[in-house]
């Protein structure tokens, strides 16, 4: 496993555009995508954990919210951010 997980939901390609900026910027990134159940959902080995989610309907789109509580992250990772949608941070 890379040091660096986001996991990442994306619709239209913007929220995947910004995640790959992102692991860009970071190196040793994995881009785990949830549009459908995430292929890894362990991810206790990585040192930094994040997500790229858009807001549909003023909420997480899809299953997100169900996948996020199936997501194992090492209590001592050094950080755990949440990046949502760069339109909602703008407001
Ligand atoms: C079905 C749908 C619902 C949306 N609802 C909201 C919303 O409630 N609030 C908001 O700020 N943007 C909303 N948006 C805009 C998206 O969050 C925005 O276009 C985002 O960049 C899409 O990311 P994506 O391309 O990764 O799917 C919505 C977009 C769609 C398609």
């Amino acid at each position: 496993m890379k040091e660096n997980v986001i996991f990442c939901y994306s619709g239209t390609g913007n929220c995947l555009d910004m995640a790959k900026n992102i692991a860009k910027e970071l190196g040793d990134t994995d881009i785990i995508m949830m549009r459908k159940y995430p292929a890894v959902t362990d991810v206790r080995e990585a040192k930094r954990v994040g997500f790229v989610v858009p807001c549909y309907g003023g909420g997480l789109p899809g299953h997100v919210e169900r996948y996020i509580h199936d997501i194992k992250v090492a209590t001592a990772a050094d950080s755990r951010v949440t990046l949502r949608d760069i339109s909602t941070i703008s407001r």
